[in-house]
């Protein structure tokens, strides 16, 4: 067995869990700035505001990266360093700190993908209602078309946003997330439509900028797998379902309003509010990406009920889990990315997927990190069999180095390299060495490595 020859092995980042120093040479406040001051709202009282100084060490990591025969490399701009008033004067300093990432990439091989949102809104905009106000996505659309026309010719991969399902259910109904906000039904749609807005404006800004380049947009959300072979319609049924109780964390919200211009939510408040979407501005949503970029940590376990209808079925005790206490489910590799390219037909790339795990430097100065390697070959391995079912083009691992995670601050460790956070140090992790091998052999490792398991 082995992945397509053209296969992107990858790692993926973000700006502010990585790069520290947001206010560096004329950067303004985002929202993340903004909501780590917020006493309470991030473990330890922590925040980014040096994380893993990839500001100033991004070309130690891009080394890094490529050491391991990695050939993509998926990173995000912050908006509100490049353009700190969200009013479009661009701070020539920012930009050129990008100039200086995506030189290095090139400089080592490596193709940059660059997520131009990945939830660092200038604090400037929030303070105008953030993604409340429509013209919040004319104005990423305005830095979108800049940044295209920048680096038209060296950047080949861009993604308009990472997850907006995210955003609207931690940043606005839960308010774990910057900014923090505990919206009502009707203004988490307004928020909705406007963040789909902003994917289809900066869609056509790009394309009009950087015509060559593939535009794709970072989508997550539930992803069902079935009991039994009889259970497909159901867990497909339910991964694309859409109640007014169970609609932020999904696929279907954000990708059926960009790829179909629709979504069609069962009967209740949320239909009628989307029955208030004008024509025009379903058109405007409707900008089908060149491919999807498909964020995957977990799913349920579907069964069909006497009726057909989808159950979850419970989870066993003792059910294997993360550090986050995440399930381990690898057959949302299989079934998940299966259901997804059936509805979208469009090409599609893991654009994060990994686990946090309780790394620590070892007696002898290693990080083994076996939980890692276990979850990681589960997770290829059911990948794999979904590229007989879709058209799957690459693997990003969430994520390259340890950093930032949100309002679980730096307890969580998710890189395939440990970052020393008071020396600053990488240390390559034994998972780091175990995908490089993955890489190196395509996958056709994969399956040699479980049978020879098998035969001890
Ligand atoms: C995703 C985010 C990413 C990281 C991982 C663990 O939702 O895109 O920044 O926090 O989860």
């Amino acid at each position: 067995m082995a992945f397509r020859e053209d296969f992107v092995w990858g790692a993926a980042s973000s700006a502010y869990q990585t790069e520290g120093f947001p206010r560096a040479d004329g950067s303004g406040d985002s929202i993340w700035d903004a909501f780590c001051r917020q006493p309470g709202a991030i473990a330890n009282g922590e925040d980014g505001s040096v994380a893993c100084d990839g500001y100033h060490r991004f070309a130690e990591d891009i080394g890094l990266l490529a050491s391991l025969g990695l050939s993509a490399y998926r990173f995000s701009t912050s908006w509100a360093r490049i353009d700190p008033n969200g009013d479009g004067h661009w701070n020539e300093s920012g930009l050129r700190y990008y100039d200086r990432v995506v030189d290095c990439c090139l400089a080592n091989g490596v193709t940059p993908w660059m997520t131009l949102y990945h939830w660092e809104l200038p604090q400037a905009l929030e303070e105008k209602d953030g993604w409340q106000n429509s013209e919040t996505a004319a104005a990423f659309s305005r830095f979108a078309a800049m940044m295209a026309a920048h680096f038209e010719g060296r950047v080949s991969h861009f993604i308009t946003l990472n997850e907006p399902q995210i955003v609207l259910k931690l940043g606005y109904a839960d308010g774990i997330h910057a900014p923090g906000k505990r919206l009502s039904l009707p203004e988490l749609v307004s928020c909705w439509k406007n963040l789909m807005l902003a994917h289809g404006l900066s869609f056509r800004a790009i394309r009009k900028a950087a015509p060559e380049a593939l535009i794709g947009i970072a989508s997550t959300g539930k992803l069902c797998y079935p009991h039994s072979p009889a259970d497909e319609d159901a867990a497909r049924q339910e991964t694309f379902r859409l109640t007014d109780s169970d609609w932020m964390f999904t696929h279907a919200i954000v990708l059926d309003a960009v790829c179909l211009g629709r979504a069609e939510p069962e009967a209740g408040a949320l239909r009628k509010l989307l029955s208030e979407v004008t024509p025009e501005e379903w058109d405007t949503m409707h900008a089908v990406p060149d491919f999807i970029g498909v964020n995957s940590y977990n799913g349920s376990e579907i069964a069909a009920g006497p009726d057909g209808a989808p159950v979850y079925l419970p989870r066993p005790q003792g059910f294997a889990c993360t550090a986050l206490k995440w399930p381990i489910t690898p057959e949302i590799m299989e079934y998940g990315y299966a259901f997804l390219y059936e509805r979208y037909q469009l090409p599609l790339y893991v654009t994060e997927c990994g686990l946090s795990c309780n790394d620590h430097i070892f007696l002898d100065g290693q990080v083994h990190d076996a939980d890692r390697i276990d979850f990681l070959h589960r997770y290829l391995l059911a990948l794999y069999r979904g590229c007989e079912r879709a058209d799957i083009r690459g693997f990003f691992h969430w994520s390259l180095t340890d950093n930032f995670e949100w309002h679980s601050g730096y307890a969580e460790r998710f890189g395939l390299i440990y970052v020393d956070y008071p020396t600053q140090k990488r240390i390559l992790k034994d998972s780091a060495r175990w995908y490089a091998q993955t890489v190196r052999e395509n996958g056709k490792n994969l399956q040699r490595l479980i049978s020879a398991a098998q035969t001890h």
